[in-house]
């Protein structure tokens, strides 16, 4: 099977960046990774190895797959290492002026038909492609945390996105292993607009003083049969990430009032209490252990 694209960049080398690297090499593409913070992409490359050597030491993966999967991805330190890319999926902060600009300096890299993706949870598509030159290469490739896990991928086309560039794209997705679902431009796209009451509603029952964090997870996990609660999951996101998804998915309907964000997650992030990755969100994490926090 010759798979859609050849040479993928994936720029943002964090929890979503290094989980659609993996799935990228492991579709049989080449892979580089890029981010603008020293380390970050080596670090995930790292993570990625010893993921693929535990999984060897399972029995999971032949050693020579393991090791084509390792020689298949590389860190590179700037975007001007980007050239030769035929698909370049952005999954860096959640901030319309900075993917705007990422997008302005990769269109003066890459050639004219490198297909361009972002990986945004709320911005509108649109907006960012207003940047480009050429929007009609530019779409929405909507991955879920964690990647490797969450199936689904939203392929969004902005205002002048082309159909072929969608189609490429989800031909793509399907060659990760992943099932790829064409969605409309508007805030939110389809899961983050379904599942907005998750969250949101959450903090407010929360903040109304009507059951604590682990009392409404434990009831939407045991009676209404999700996998994670609302604060699990935010905490598996991280509200340094789900904040602002949360606001500009408000700012975009109008300040629409059941969409408002909550200012319990407003004071957690200006704390730095993000969730597992600040080792404190609703829960505690020491040592990957979760425990409820006071
Ligand atoms: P993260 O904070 O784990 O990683 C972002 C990475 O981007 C960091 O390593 C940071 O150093 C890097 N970065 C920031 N600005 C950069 C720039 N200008 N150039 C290069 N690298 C830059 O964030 P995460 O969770 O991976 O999210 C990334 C994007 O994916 C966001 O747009 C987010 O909304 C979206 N997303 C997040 C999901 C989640 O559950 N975490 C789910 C789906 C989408």
């Amino acid at each position: 099977m010759t798979v859609n694209f050849s040479n993928v960049a994936i720029v943002g080398a964090g929890a979503m960046g290094r989980g659609i690297a993996q799935m990228a090499a492991q579709a049989g593409s080449k892979v580089l990774l890029v981010d603008s913070m020293p380390g970050a992409a080596e670090r995930a490359l790292a993570t990625l190895a010893e993921q693929w050597r535990k999984l060897h030491d399972k029995g999971r993966l032949e050693a020579t797959e393991r090791d084509a999967l390792i020689a298949r991805i590389h860190a590179v330190s700037t975007t001007r290492e980007l050239v030769h890319c035929d698909l370049v999926i952005e999954a860096i902060i959640e901030d319309l002026e900075v993917k705007r600009q990422l997008f302005r300096e990769l269109e003066e890299i890459v050639s004219p038909s490198t297909v361009l993706a972002t990986n945004t949870s709320s911005l509108s598509v649109t907006a960012i492609a207003k940047a480009l030159r050429n929007p009609e290469r530019f779409a929405g490739f909507h991955f879920f945390n964690p990647v490797p896990l969450m199936k689904v991928v939203e392929v969004v086309a902005g205002f002048k996105t082309a159909n072929e560039v969608c189609a490429r794209l989800a031909g793509y997705a399907q060659q990760m292993g992943h099932q790829a679902v064409q969605a409309q431009d508007t805030p939110g796209f389809i899961v983050n607009h379904a599942g907005r009451a998750y969250g949101t509603e959450a903090l407010r029952i929360a903040g109304e003083g009507v059951a604590d964090f682990a009392t409404i997870d434990r009831i939407l996990k045991d009676q209404a049969g999700f996998k994670l609660g609302p604060f699990e999951l935010l905490d598996l996101t991280g509200l340094d990430v789900s904040h602002p998804v949360m606001e500009s998915i408000y700012r975009q309907y109008y300040e629409e009032p059941r969409y408002r964000p909550s200012a319990i997650a407003a004071q957690r992030v200006a704390a730095g209490v993000f969730g597992r990755k600040s080792g404190e969100g609703f829960y505690r994490y020491p040592e990957g252990v979760m425990q409820v926090a006071a």
